[in-house]
């Protein structure tokens, strides 16, 4: 049952940090659309707690079930980490963005948004067929 409940944790958490990772994807693309402001409060009150907390619900599924030992999980870790980069590149213009005024913004990070939905997409593939 615990094992159960930190997986729906863990998912929660997620579904909140891939959530908000978007939110500020799509604001940097179409900056005239989204205030920044609040996006970077949001991000520093919500997003990112919730992507500490998935990454520590993992580790503790990861240390109940004795995944730590599998191929899959090692796959896993490395992607999350580089998620983890693109979230930490996300704030990073985010914060630049906030710093300008609306005229000197110009829409950037196109691809940010596909490389992090392809990434998510093949941590979700790994953790269900563990290959
Ligand atoms: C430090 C980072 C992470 C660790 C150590 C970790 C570890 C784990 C473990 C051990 C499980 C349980 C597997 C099972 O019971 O079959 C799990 C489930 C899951 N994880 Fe993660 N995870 C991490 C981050 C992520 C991320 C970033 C995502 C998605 C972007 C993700 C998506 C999922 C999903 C969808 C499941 C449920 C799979 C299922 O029940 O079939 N995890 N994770």
């Amino acid at each position: 049952m615990l094992y159960q409940l930190t997986k729906a944790a863990h998912l929660v958490s997620l579904f909140v940090w891939i959530g908000g990772m978007v939110a500020v994807a799509l604001a940097l693309r179409y900056p005239a659309l989204i205030h920044m402001k609040p996006l970077k409060g949001y991000d520093r009150a919500i997003t990112t707690p919730a992507m500490i907390l998935a990454l520590s619900f993992g580790i503790w599924l990861g240390v109940q079930g004795g995944w730590f030992t599998s191929a899959w999980l090692g796959m896993k870790i490395l992607l999350v980490l580089t998620l983890c980069g693109l979230h930490g590149a996300l704030v990073g213009k985010l914060r630049r963005a906030t710093s300008q005024s609306p005229e000197e913004f110009a829409p950037s990070g196109p691809i940010l948004l596909p490389a992090g939905l392809l990434l998510m997409t093949l941590i979700i593939l790994l953790v269900t067929t563990k290959p």
